[in-house]
């Protein structure tokens, strides 16, 4: 990363630390007179302020089509305001961003894992370029958190991210129950089935009760609300001390939320008085920590591409072996959604994610002693929160854990040499056997769907090839096969791709399969009616097939024509490194 010169640490002007190290470059003298006539047009106040008041950048992904990113800007302007009593410049500016919900299952998915390197490279520019001397972020939507937290990790001056909050669950009126968007993307399963049925009124037709959920399953500002993707992130981003205490699970509408906004000025100039690094926080150590809290609450298998494409901007050395072996020790206890029935609000009623923390403190599975943007230890900013209620049905004891290891396993074998990773909750078994059937794209599965081709009477591996990072391009999230499959209960099938589920995806599901078929995985030469084995116990994923067939096979295989050759998925394509690695763009 580029080094900018600065004032050095400790720096001290007027008998004070001097906290503007970077934008003192533009505003000391008058080395830069436009830059100075620019930023007074802007909105600096006075010459006291230009030539002693250090510049906090507040990037938020702000933008009005969706729910989890709508109210983005007006958190950001509360964080202005704060930042600004603490005698600090503070600069808002936004991010891109891109609907994973709205794009689901449709070619604009097929952007929304660049939108993270688009968000880090955003915030990496303004920073650097801007001469920031520290930078608040405000995500809302999956792609959003660890797109942030790369950026910090690139230029590396204090910095600090609110989490945007969970929505509230939705409620069905006519099925009398809470619901969320989960709920929308299974019941189209459950509709192309016919089994989209109101239990007390079984006359009540299934367009009424589609439209119904339509209506109410996102009732306001907020991301996804079960353990999905952003709350996945979130909570593993509070676990690596880059947020405030409890910013993961207050939910996005709630006066905490604002309330946070407002704390969020004292914790940043904490952090540059301290001079608190974003480096200094992602340790291997803290990451550890991130891996645990994913276990712990079930989250996404996109916390696997996430966290390692975060540690490896930050220069940690994380792989997939140590999303095995912390697996291994954790217990998953949550019962949250998409496996489990509450959601991220619920556990917010009952202590929310520092209640969490605190019960795996005390049982030594979480180090309390990292430090975070606080100024303080992870477990000095916990020890006031509230223990979480004995015997609640949300968050379960270690000594009686839905399952007694963690939901993530890590497949190799000869389907997937580089790994996978599956998302095993005991549910659905440890092992599956089936016969392969073949898809080169998502569309062409959900077309079998809606046909009625996939059949409820043999146990089937369905394949879906060329969605990797470069063969999607862009490694499209799956959901509305696998929430079809939900819906229409189809308990006999495994779903299996070089591309990502969705954090809402449940059942038995293998993802970033690498290497993907578009560089010559042995993905791509998987035939209908090969027997594919997932093997959780062992870590295996294997076709029936001889490794002279697979030679064989790869020798006649043709890397098919490229989707795209101009634009920014072509860029995306020819930068993207494998799933394996956290599918980063600029590890050279
Ligand atoms: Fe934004 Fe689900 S669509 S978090």
């Amino acid at each position: 990363y580029l080094e900018f010169p600065c004032l050095p640490v400790g720096a001290v002007r007027d008998g004070k630390p001097a906290l503007n190290r970077f934008s003192s470059t533009l505003t000391k003298d008058h080395d830069y007179p436009a830059a100075q006539a620019m930023l007074y047009a802007a909105g600096v106040p006075d010459e006291r302020s230009m030539k002693k008041a250090p510049h906090v950048g507040i990037a938020s992904v702000w933008w009005e089509g969706n729910p989890c990113n709508t109210h983005l800007l007006e958190l950001g302007k509360t964080v202005k305001d704060a930042v600004m009593k603490q005698d600090m410049l503070a600069w808002q500016y936004n991010t891109i961003g891109v609907s994973d919900a709205i794009t689901m299952g449709n070619e604009g998915m097929r952007f929304s894992l660049q939108t993270r390197e688009i968000i880090a490279d955003s915030i990496e520019t303004t920073t650097s370029a801007q001469y920031h001397d520290a930078c608040v972020a405000i995500p809302g939507c999956d792609k959003n958190m660890p797109g942030c937290i790369m950026g910090f990790a690139r230029h590396n001056r204090p910095s600090c991210m609110v989490y945007g909050g969970t929505i509230m669950p939705g409620y069905s009126n006519l099925l009398r129950k809470p619901i969320n968007i989960a709920t929308a993307l299974e019941a189209h399963g459950a509709y192309l089935f016919d089994t989209l049925a109101n239990p007390d009124n079984p006359s009540q037709s299934k367009d009424d009760l589609l439209v119904d959920i339509e209506r109410h399953a996102c009732p306001g500002a907020g991301a996804c609300g079960g353990m999905y993707t952003a709350n996945t992130m979130a909570a593993a981003i509070e676990a690596l001390g880059l947020s405030l205490p409890g910013s993961s699970s207050t939910p996005a509408t709630s006066p905490a939320k604002m309330r946070e906004c407002a704390k969020v000025a004292e914790a940043i100039r904490t952090c540059m008085e301290q001079n608190i690094l974003p480096r200094d926080l992602l340790t291997k150590r803290s990451f550890e920590n991130a891996m645990v809290m994913m276990m712990a609450l079930g989250g996404s298998t996109n916390g696997v591409l996430h966290l390692l494409a975060m540690a490896g901007t930050a220069g940690v050395a994380l792989t997939l072996d140590d999303f095995q072996r912390v697996s291994r020790k954790i217990p998953f206890i949550a019962n949250l959604a998409p496996s489990g029935k509450y959601y991220m609000a619920d556990l917010y009623e009952i202590g929310g994610v520092p209640s969490v923390m605190k019960l795996l403190v005390a049982a030594e599975l979480l180090d309390g002693g990292i430090p975070t943007v606080m100024g303080k230890t992870l477990a000095e900013n916990i020890e006031t929160w509230p223990s979480l209620p004995q015997g609640n049905e949300i968050i379960r004891n270690l000594d009686n854990p839905i399952k007694k290891t963690g939901h993530i396993e890590i497949l190799r074998g000869n389907l997937a040499p580089g790994g996978s990773v599956a998302k095993i909750t005991g549910k659905e078994g440890l092992r599956f056997t089936g016969e392969a059937r073949v898809f080169d794209k998502e569309h062409q599965l959900s077309a079998a769907l809606n046909a009625g081709r996939i059949p409820r009477n043999q146990n089937l591996v369905l394949i879906v090839r060329y969605e990797g990072p470069k063969g999607g391009p862009g490694m499209p999230e799956q959901l509305k096969a696998s929430a079809v499959i939900m819906g229409a209960k189809l308990t006999n099938v495994a779903l299996v791709t070089d591309g990502r589920y969705s954090g809402a995806s449940h059942g038995f599901i293998v993802g970033h399969v690498v290497p993907e078929a578009a560089v010559g995985g042995p993905i791509a030469v998987v035939k209908d009616g090969d027997v594919v084995t997932i093997d959780a116990e062992n870590n295996r994923i294997d076709m029936g097939v001889s490794d002279e067939e697979v030679e064989e096979r790869l020798k006649q295989w043709k890397r098919p024509k490229r989707m795209v050759t101009r634009g920014t998925l072509a860029k995306y394509e020819a930068l993207v490194g494998d799933a394996s690695h956290g599918a980063m763009t600029d590890l050279f």
